[in-house]
């Protein structure tokens, strides 16, 4: 099968497009530098030629609310309209566990918006939440810091590894449309605040975790279930503590603060 996937240099399409490869189907990779730009529409119908799925892992360049909106908006127009074109048979897409419990943030209202565009497109698609992937537990604590205070809300929070991220979608990818949405998620669930006052630790980050049940995510406040899938869920294998990424997140490759 041809499948191409939107964002395939990413984190987590670079990883699909190699895990479909090994499964035998031409996996083509489309993102500016590979000559697909799905913002002005430049490449993407060669692209989508001959193809059968196409997945969408593409993300923003900028997170600010309109930029954000602005991306999500215009791309997935572009592209839902050329796999039309295209007699693409599939559509998937990569969303957030939890998008329409949280309107307080933008970056999750241009991502409701993405998701509105696919279910009202003609094309049969397939829309996949995760939950948040381990590769961006650095950035969480990050944009949680005032000084040398981390502020995290004790509510429950289930990473996932991008790798099981991969796994989940490529599955989803490969079967045959579902016309809705599924869940993935990581293999334990946790209080945000107590993971986070553990993941610094084992890397011997010197930021103190503060609970704080007012303390907003990405502009919002989060209530007890606001991250975690409201049911089933596909579970991914990879438990944090056995994940290689954590242990070079700093002090190693980041400026200490
Ligand atoms: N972070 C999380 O915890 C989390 C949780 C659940 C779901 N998600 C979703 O997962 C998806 C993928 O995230 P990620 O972290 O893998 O993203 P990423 O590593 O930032 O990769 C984004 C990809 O989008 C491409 N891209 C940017 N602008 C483009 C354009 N105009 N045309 C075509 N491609 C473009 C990039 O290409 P270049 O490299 O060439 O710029 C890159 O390949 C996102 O939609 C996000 O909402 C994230």
């Amino acid at each position: 099968m041809k499948i191409v996937v939107i964002g395939g240099t990413g984190l987590i399409g670079s990883k699909l497009v190699t895990r479909l490869g090994e499964h035998g189907h031409e996996a083509v990779a489309a993102a500016p530098n590979t000559g697909v730009n799905t913002l002005t529409g430049e490449g993407l119908a060669d692209a989508l030629a001959g193809a059968s799925v196409v997945i969408d892992v593409s993300n923003s360049p900028s997170w600010e609310d309109d930029a954000v909106m602005e991306f999500f908006r215009t791309s997935t127009g572009n592209v839902l309209a050329a796999e039309a074109a295209a007699g693409v048979g599939h559509h998937v897409a990569l969303s957030v566990v939890g998008t329409e419990r949280l309107p307080d943030s933008g970056y999750l209202r241009a991502k409701v918006a993405q998701e509105k565009l696919i279910e009202s497109s003609p094309v049969p698609y397939s829309l996949v939440h995760a939950t948040q992937f381990f590769e961006f537990v650095a950035g969480i604590a990050d944009g949680a810091t005032e000084g040398n205070t981390v502020r995290i809300p004790p509510v429950l929070f289930q990473p996932i590894a991008g790798d099981d991220v991969a796994q989940a979608v490529g599955r989803v990818a490969v079967g045959a449309p579902l016309n809705g949405r599924v869940e993935t998620a990581g293999p334990e669930r946790f209080r945000m605040d107590e993971f986070f006052r553990g993941a610094l630790a084992a890397v011997e980050d010197p930021r103190e975790v503060v609970t704080d049940e007012h303390a907003r995510y990405f502009g919002t406040e989060l209530s007890e279930g606001s991250l975690v899938p409201a049911g089933e869920a596909i579970l991914g294998e990879i438990r944090y503590a056995d994940w290689k990424g954590q242990a070079v997140k700093y002090p190693v490759d980041r400026p200490a603060r």
